[in-house]
């Protein structure tokens, strides 16, 4: 499959990213009981994994929308990150953080920054997709789907460019 100059194959099917995502679940479901977690699904890219794994979470959970957003700022790196979205008290919450991927790590590192100074009871991560270089630096994920190399990827909710997020499977950039 081609999208704008990459080619693109299969990499991970419907079939096993959904008995990866029903894992998830069922080992959240049993760590969280009586707990009454939030999840908090990081838009765009893991809306679809949000959706299939908090279907199958069989505990009272409640689900709040967040997204990212960069701008231009003043230090070194250029890009300062703050989290758009939150509408209702976290304030001694159990938060779950639901990403689709994490690469470096750095979008989540800011938001649990961001996410402690609010007065959280508890934060985790459960991310669909990890890279090498989160692996590499440490970077606190509780629950994990895959573990994958540093290669770019698409489909499920994730995009190149702005496109891709429709395929139910996901594909690998063609090196
Ligand atoms: P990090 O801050 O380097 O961990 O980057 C995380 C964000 O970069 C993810 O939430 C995605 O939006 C995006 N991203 C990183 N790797 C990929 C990829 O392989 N395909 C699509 N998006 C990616």
């Amino acid at each position: 499959m081609k999208i704008k100059d990459l080619e693109f194959n299969e990499f991970i099917s419907e079939s096993r990213v959904l008995e990866s995502v029903q894992t998830l679940a069922e080992t959240i479901s049993n760590d969280y009981e009586s707990l009454s977690p939030v999840f908090l699904p990081v838009l765009n890219g893991s809306f679809m994994f949000a959706s299939d794994l908090i279907k199958r979470v069989t505990i009272p959970s409640r689900v709040s929308f967040v997204k990212v957003s960069s701008y231009e700022g003043t230090n070194s790196s250029g890009q300062l990150k703050t989290l758009v979205g939150i509408d209702e008290s976290l304030f001694n919450q159990n938060i779950i953080i639901v990403e689709d991927i994490v690469d470096t790590g750095f979008t989540l590192e800011k938001i649990m920054a961001e996410l402690k100074s609010l007065g959280t009871k508890s934060v985790e991560v459960v991310t669909l997709l990890r890279k090498t270089p989160a692996r590499e630096k440490n970077i606190h994920v509780k629950y994990v789907g895959f573990d994958i190399h540093d290669e770019f990827v698409l489909g499920y909710g994730l995009d190149y460019d702005g496109l891709g997020r429709n395929y139910k499977d996901i594909y690998k950039a063609a090196r």
